[in-house]
């Protein structure tokens, strides 16, 4: 086989994605914390993965939860200390688990000592370190930004009667990457976590870090498209060579970008081998299946075909055929949950439907990456007011919907699919007060679905649950390299209910079947139905009719003999 096979232990770990302040509160605060992970450990190490990506757990602000970081060299105070954090990575090496961090370096928080200084004059040694526009120049050229509530990424200061740009909150100005002194900051800032054991960052919106500072208008060319704009900045590779040259290179560690705007055609300038950039980045393709074209947040009401969905996939496996190397995941803190999205939550199909998910994510090439409670099933909360929100995208949006006399209720029930405090919600662990999450009032609301078989205890007792599955499943992936590694090859292709493909590897071939829909399936096997088979894994104990037809929301993985 052609594939790409240079092992390494990033291509070969299973990641579980934790967002601290939902994991597990110890102190009483209402808010999850690094005690509450350690706590946990032994749990996330039963569950068979191998690597955690933790959010931010940085001094911050908290205007976007974290990603405003006002120190980068201290822990929140509200998520612990830096002993807590120090015991942590000793517990999560101590069970031979790896702690990716998240790198946020496009921009940083207004209350960072660097910006309170930038601020403060023209002159100032550290002006350069964000990016001004003054306004003797007029009003800039047009910025999008993704949080403001009048979509303008320039805030105007009167202090120095400049702009400040900033890609998201007004409270996250961007960082000047073309400033040398701000990268060396930054590389210095990174060896420091390298040094302490840190096995690796999930890079934030890193496309984002090099801009043109003539700031011109929006090329024509853009269609007003401006997150495909802000991913092609001029010098974006040079500034992640000099990375990789001046840290990365120093350590075996694993890096992964979040890349909003970065297309497949680009994909192998940030992760072929050669290139000496990232290791494999999050593309958008799946994320914006389900949303109305050209835009961000909004839901599409005709919904999604299961076509596109496996075109997607197999587009992207193909990019990785021979260089760079993918990464696959359904969820995260930013988009509703993957059983409520992918899925079916109803109770009819909820237990089969997220076990099919998880056996799509564990056999497909590429390293796959789970967010906390996914392993147990958990759901959109759904929220009814927007007094329940805690998340700045969707009150800034509301604000921005309420000011253009948009009808809210619309809003309201687009935000039920695809707010991301849908993935915010506590970790559901028992039955006992707020999920077993805190034993105060949690920062956002718990979903009371805890009560109904939702939650870790009771899945523990119950050898059929999510829970149990996930674990069988990420099992047989450590136990079969071809299910890593092995050629895939799309099958039906256009089947609407079923997504079945195959991976080869060395001698052997592995069929896996996915019925993505609520009824009764057919596929097509062409001339893998004459061969003998062994099934290795399956989600229903019901009897198989026929090899070839699926139950609602069945997933079979076959050995093919
Ligand atoms: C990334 C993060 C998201 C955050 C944004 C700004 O998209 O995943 O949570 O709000 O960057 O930092």
């Amino acid at each position: 086989m052609t594939t790409n096979q240079n092992n390494a232990w990033w291509k070969e770990g299973i990641v579980y994605q934790i967002y601290p302040r939902s994991f597990q509160d110890t102190s009483g605060n209402g808010v999850g914390d690094l005690k509450g992970i350690l706590q946990r450990l032994d749990y996330i190490k039963s569950l068979g993965v191998d690597i955690i990506w933790l959010n931010p757990v940085y001094e911050s602000p908290n205007d976007d939860n974290g990603y405003d970081i006002s120190d980068y060299q201290n822990i929140m105070a509200e998520f612990g200390s830096m002993e807590d954090f120090d015991s942590l990575l000793k517990g999560m090496h101590d069970r031979g688990l790896k702690l990716v961090m998240d790198l946020v370096v496009n921009h940083s928080s207004d209350e960072h000592k660097w910006f309170q200084e930038s601020r403060k004059d023209r002159n100032n040694p550290y002006r350069d370190y964000y990016h001004w526009w003054p306004a003797e120049k007029g009003t800039p050229p047009k910025r999008w930004s993704y949080f403001d509530v009048e979509e303008n990424a320039w805030k105007y200061e009167a202090t120095t009667n400049a702009y400040y740009l900033h890609y998201f909150s007004v409270k996250q100005p961007d960082l000047k990457w073309e400033n040398p002194a701000l990268r060396q900051e930054i590389y210095t800032m990174m060896a420091y976590w390298f040094e302490k054991g840190v096995d690796g960052f999930r890079m934030d919106v890193i496309p984002f870090i090099s801009k043109d500072t003539n700031y011109p208008e929006l090329p024509p060319e853009f269609n007003g498209d401006f997150i495909s704009y802000y991913a092609q900045g001029p010098k974006l590779h040079e500034y992640l060579q000099e990375m990789h040259s001046e840290v990365l290179s120093k350590y075996n560690v694993m890096t992964v970008g979040e890349a909003p705007g970065i297309t497949i055609e680009k994909a192998l300038d940030l992760v072929g081998e050669n290139r000496k950039e990232l290791n494999m980045f999050f593309h958008f393709d799946l994320m914006s299946l389900d949303r109305k074209p050209g835009t961000v947040f909004e839901k599409n009401p005709e919904g999604w075909p299961l076509s596109s969905f496996k075109e997607i996939h197999s587009r992207w496996d193909k990019a990785f055929e021979k260089d760079g190397w993918g990464s696959v995941y359904l969820s995260n803190h930013d988009f509703p949950r993957s059983v409520s999205r992918w899925g079916n939550d109803h109770p009819d199909f909820w237990y089969a439907s997220a076990t099919m998910l998880h056996t799509f994510l564990l056999t497909m090439r590429g390293t796959p990456y789970f967010y906390f409670g996914d392993e147990i099933g958990m759901t959109n909360i759904r929220f009814d007011r927007i007094d329940q929100y805690r998340d700045i995208n969707t009150i800034n949006r509301y604000e921005i919907a309420k000011n253009k006399g948009e009808d809210l209720h619309v809003f309201m029930e687009n935000e039920k699919d695809t707010s991301r405090d849908n993935a915010r919600t506590p970790m559901q662990w028992d039955v006992s007060h707020a999920a077993g999450f805190s034993k105060t009032t949690p920062w956002i609301e718990v979903n009371q679905n805890f009560t109904k078989g939702i939650n870790v205890a009771d899945q523990e007792k119950n050898p059929s649950s999510v829970l149990h599955f996930f674990r069988k499943a990420t099992a047989l992936r450590k136990n079969h390299l071809g299910l890593i590694y092995g050629h895939y090859t799309l099958i039906d292709p256009k089947n609407e209910s079923v997504y079945a493909y195959t991976r080869s590897y060395e001698t052997k071939v592995y069929l896996i079947l996915l019925n993505f829909s609520t009824l009764e399936a057919q596929v097509a096997l062409g001339d893998l139905s004459e061969l003998p088979k062994s099934l290795l894994l399956r989600n229903t104990h019901q009897e198989i009719k026929a090899e070839n037809l699926l139950a609602p929301y069945e997933a079979r993985v076959y050995l093919v003999q």
